[in-house]
């Protein structure tokens, strides 16, 4: 394994590693634009220029490879003159608008101009001026702004492979663009306003809605599908603002569909049901939390009392956390040992699609056909939990059932024709309305995935944890908190004492450090 010194510390490198990249993974700054480790290096930016002893010229740190010795300079007066010179020519014509860019307070060329940058302009000149463009469906770009990193043309070439962005022009006319009649429309359009360095590409969606210091950051999983892709949850003051990826070099690495991203709107649903009910007199009534679970636990105690065991079901969501299925499925079965268990509906949209390099015919990145993250996950539990379960297509023609729990927790209404349960009691734990929430004997409403803890399994066996963001909203409940009730157990709801109860591969399962993500921004004075 080469070792090399920057800047005095001893960094251990991989073979044929770039010095960038093994600064980068030391934790050590070397300031970069065009750089991202997820795409070709074009070394067009040159800020990360540093001396190399030996060598007599600057060196573009993020295309030259480590050799067992190398003595680097990243803060030598050369490095830093050739910095301070990049920065005053990259804000000659940029315009000073960070109070209303989005991009203020996560913006690389805001950070390194406050370290490398002048305090005063040389220039006098007018300021060239570019257009604002409408390049996609969710992104606009300020062309000003840019700094023609080219990280956005080489993500649709190389990561989406549609190619629709281009840099057209030379010199200080060069601008971004898109090929006439190509708009930047392809399911993973998005990824290229995380990878623009500064405010140029930016979100329709979040488009000044929150100024970024303001948000806080939570680990999730994508729920649109059953790919797992490893996400943040940013939100303020109970409400989600964004979704962004989160580096996992075995799952999504750096990239999220833009599904993923727009899956938090389900969340702040209007129509979200927010109020128990159970049926008076033939009718739903609004009533407390304590009375629904009172009404909904007699009515399956009546229902076994009158039919004997194996007259109870409980119908999983594959969006129901793999903690939660185990529980719900521990109290069903407390009341009927033989209670049958069943996978609800899987929704699924043709093929996977797939994205490739049109270079090198690689696959860089899947959107998974089958579009809720844990049926495997809730599969396992359930035969985890052992005794009878049925497939949907048997929980419709069986007569002996009479009662049961069904649970929703889809990002929209997943109640077809096609779903026909037994007739008899039903208890229904949904977060939005649905028919059979409407005619439910007892509606819970319930938690959405950002508001609760909990784990999924992806398609390829992964077992991954999500976390609390945001409270539900008034009158929902979680549905952890509404299964310990039920079962008599004290305190609040825990996923990872649930997971140990478990036992594994449950019960040791975390999330994992982040590895090979690009460095947080950090600050030395020079
Ligand atoms: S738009 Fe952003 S990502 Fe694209 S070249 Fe300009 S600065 Fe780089
Ligand atoms: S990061 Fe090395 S030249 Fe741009």
């Amino acid at each position: 394994m080469p070792k090399i010194t920057v800047d005095g510390k001893s960094i251990d490198a991989k073979e044929r590693q770039m010095i960038l990249q093994a600064c980068i993974d030391a934790g050590h700054p070397v300031p970069h634009y065009c750089y991202h480790p997820g795409l070709s290096i074009p070394a067009s930016c040159r800020i990360c220029l540093v001396e190399v002893e030996g060598i007599p010229k600057l060196v573009p740190s993020c295309q030259t490879p480590v050799r067992d010795g190398m003595v680097v300079h990243s803060t030598s007066p050369k490095a830093v003159a050739n910095q301070k010179a990049v920065m005053e020519y990259l804000l000659i014509n940029h315009p000073l608008d960070c109070p209303v860019c989005d991009q203020a307070g996560e913006c690389y060329l805001q950070d390194y101009s406050y370290v490398y940058g002048r305090t005063e302009s040389r220039f006098e000149e007018a300021k060239a001026k570019k257009p604002k463009k409408d390049v996609g469906e969710h992104v606009l770009l300020y062309n000003d702004r840019c700094i023609m990193c080219t990280r956005c043309v080489r993500f649709t070439r190389e990561i989406s492979g549609q190619g629709e962005l281009y840099v057209d022009g030379r010199g200080h006319k060069e601008e971004i663009d898109i090929f006439p009649g190509r708009p930047l429309n392809n399911k993973l359009s998005l990824n290229v306003v995380d990878l623009c360095p500064v405010g140029a590409l930016l979100d329709k969606d979040f488009l000044f809605k929150q100024r970024v210091w303001l948000l806080k950051e939570t680990p999730s999983i994508s729920p649109v599908d059953s790919g797992g892709e490893n996400i943040y949850l940013h939100h303020n003051e109970g409400i989600i603002y964004r979704v962004k990826p989160r580096y996992n070099a075995d799952v999504n690495k750096w990239w999220i569909s833009d599904d993923t991203r727009h899956s938090y709107k389900a969340v702040h649903e209007k129509s979200r049901l927010r109020r128990p009910m159970r049926v008076q007199y033939g009718t739903q009534v609004e009533t407390t939390l304590t009375s629904a679970l009172a009404t909904a636990d007699a009515e399956l105690k009546r229902v076994h009392k009158e039919s004997g065991d194996g007259s109870l079901y409980t119908m999983f969501s594959p969006m129901m956390a793999c903690e939660e299925v185990w529980l719900l499925g521990k109290y069903v079965r407390s009341i009927d040992r033989g209670a049958v268990f069943v996978l609800g509906p899987v929704p699924t949209t043709g093929q996977d699609e797939v994205f490739t390099n049109p270079a090198t015919g690689k696959e860089t990145f899947r959107i998974k056909a089958e579009k809720v993250p844990n049926a495997a996950g809730v599969r396992r539990v359930m035969q985890l939990l052992g005794g009878p379960a049925l497939t949907l297509d048997e929980l419709s023609k069986s007569a002996k059932l009479k009662g049961g729990w069904i649970v929703g927790g889809y990002l929209s209404n997943w109640v077809t024709d096609q779903l026909k349960l037994p007739k008899g009691v039903k208890v229904v734990q949904d977060i939005l309305p649905t028919k059979l929430s409407d005619t439910a004997d007892v509606v819970l409403p319930a938690a959405a995935w950002a508001e609760k803890d909990g784990c999924w399994e992806n398609f390829a066996g992964k077992i991954q944890v999500f976390q609390v963001a945001i409270a539900p909203p008034d009158g929902a409940r979680r549905e952890g908190d509404v299964y310990f009730k039920l079962l008599g157990r004290t305190g609040m709801y825990d996923a990872q004492s649930v997971r140990e109860e478990m036992g594994e591969p449950f019960a040791s399962v975390t999330i994992p450090a982040e590895r090979g993500a690009e460095p947080a921004m950090e600050f030395v004075e020079l």
